[in-house]
């Protein structure tokens, strides 16, 4: 195949939840360009309508504009809230609801139902939230939320979405919260709170957010999500020709592990004509072919690459050698045992690949993956196995290509769109 042209992938979902949310709670009219209209970011808009708040329609190439109410803004629902498949969404909102004073239900999906929610719901009880979750402590969740105190945290995992959460629950408290994370994961809500005027103080990897007053309104540039340029980037370096650019791409230093890696398998990404939006860089990507050798990722690299790990080790099966994914546990709890089927998948397409505990090793082969993929409507599995299906002479068939809408709705015609037969 050929790669070749310019895309812009859609906004960054992480940035937009917790855009929205912050919208929400601040004082006034706040307008975001860019924000990502799919499956996740509407569960928190629908959460957010049945809360109360109001919030223009989302859509894609639209302005989203957010009514804010101040830093406790929500009404008691009168029916569940269903973050649908959601994670973020449900963690996100279970900080929040843990400062309101009424009582509130979180509901999901079945892949939701089946995740881990003990890791907020044990530190939000530490402030003084009563949380109910399932005897396996999933969703559904019910929150009697009220008055809080502030935390010091000592995290057992590295997770953007326990740390945000956390610091909502403080903002919407009025409470000072400190996290401390094994590894640094991702920093938006940090940076986005820094920008809005709240004292975020970072010492390694302990963050402490002070309380507010209030949340200005705000009015920004969401940049595309670098977890989506990256299926796009990868079809561009599995390519046998071509150059393919992903323009106003999130390049947040905690989320480029891709690209990171990419350059040690020896792709390097050439990122140009760079801007700055609400505290976050963005730039153009340009991904040319390349012959791949095989990588060795650590736990320290995980969390600047949590969701690349599917197209890593996509990747992974087309290089020369082994690749080794060490400190991958936690893909087991994301929107399916993403650890699981990675193998599975590998295996089904004729590639060796071996998951023991929290390690997956993948060998690279150059004879063409054919056979049938199962994502268990995991997006990133969709779309990771959809690229890797580009290779010569590959048939690779997804039992569910409707799941990409979760983050990524019209991946499949923009994958179609870059990639000529050479
Ligand atoms: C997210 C953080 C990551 C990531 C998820 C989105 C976020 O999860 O996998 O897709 O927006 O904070 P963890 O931080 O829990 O690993």
């Amino acid at each position: 195949m050929i790669a070749r042209g310019e895309v812009a992938v859609p906004g960054d979902k992480s940035i937009t939840h917790r855009a929205l949310l912050l919208a929400a709670l601040s004082d006034g009219r706040c307008a975001l360009r860019g924000a990502l209209a799919a499956g996740d970011t509407r569960a928190t808009a629908a959460c957010l309508r049945i809360l109360g708040e109001r919030e223009g329609p989302l859509g894609e190439g639209r302005t989203l504009r957010v009514e804010g109410r101040g830093l406790r803004p929500f009404r008691a629902p009168r029916r569940h809230l269903d973050c649908r498949n959601s994670g973020t969404t449900a963690r996100l909102l279970m900080g929040l609801l843990s400062a309101h004073a009424f009582e509130s239900t979180l509901a999901g999906d079945a892949s939701l139902r089946r995740r881990p929610m003990r890791r907020v719901a044990d530190p939000l009880t530490q402030m003084g939230a009563t949380i109910r979750l399932s005897a396996g402590g999933c969703l559904p969740a019910t929150i009697r939320g009220g008055s809080l105190k502030p935390l010091s945290y000592d995290s057992p995992v590295a997770s953007a979405q326990v740390k945000t959460t956390l610091f909502f629950a403080g903002l919407a408290g009025g409470v000072r919260v400190t996290v401390r994370e094994p590894v640094a994961s991702r920093d938006h809500g940090e940076r986005l709170l820094r920008v809005l005027g709240a004292r975020v103080r970072i010492e390694g990897t302990t963050v402490t957010v002070e309380p507010v007053e209030r949340i200005p309104a705000f009015d920004g540039d969401i940049p595309g999500d670098i977890s989506s340029a990256a299926f796009l980037l990868a079809a561009g370096v599995l390519a046998e020709g071509g150059e393919l650019a992903v323009r106003g791409v999130g390049v947040n230093p905690t989320r480029t592990g891709f690209l990171r890696a990419l350059a040690r398998m020896g792709a390097p990404i050439e990122q140009r004509d760079r801007w700055l939006s609400l505290g976050e860089e963005a730039a153009t990507l340009v991904a040319r072919p390349a012959a791949l050798a095989a990588i060795e990722v650590t736990p320290e690299d995980v969390p600047s690459l949590v969701d690349e790990i599917p197209m890593l080790a996509c990747l992974a099966a087309r290089s020369q050698g082994t690749s080794v994914f060490r400190g991958v546990g936690e893909l087991r709890v994301k929107e399916s045992d993403r650890l699981g089927l990675i193998r599975h998948n590998l295996a089904a397409l004729g590639v060796r690949a071996e998951a023991e505990g929290d390690t997956l090793w993948v060998e690279g082969a150059q004879t063409p993956p054919r056979g049938r993929v199962r994502t268990a409507g995991d997006h990133r599995l969709a779309m990771a196995f959809a690229v890797l299906g580009t290779v010569r002479g590959a048939h690779v068939a997804i039992d569910d290509r409707r799941c990409v809408a979760v983050s990524y709705p019209h991946f499949f015609r923009d994958l179609t769109r870059v990639l000529t037969r050479g």
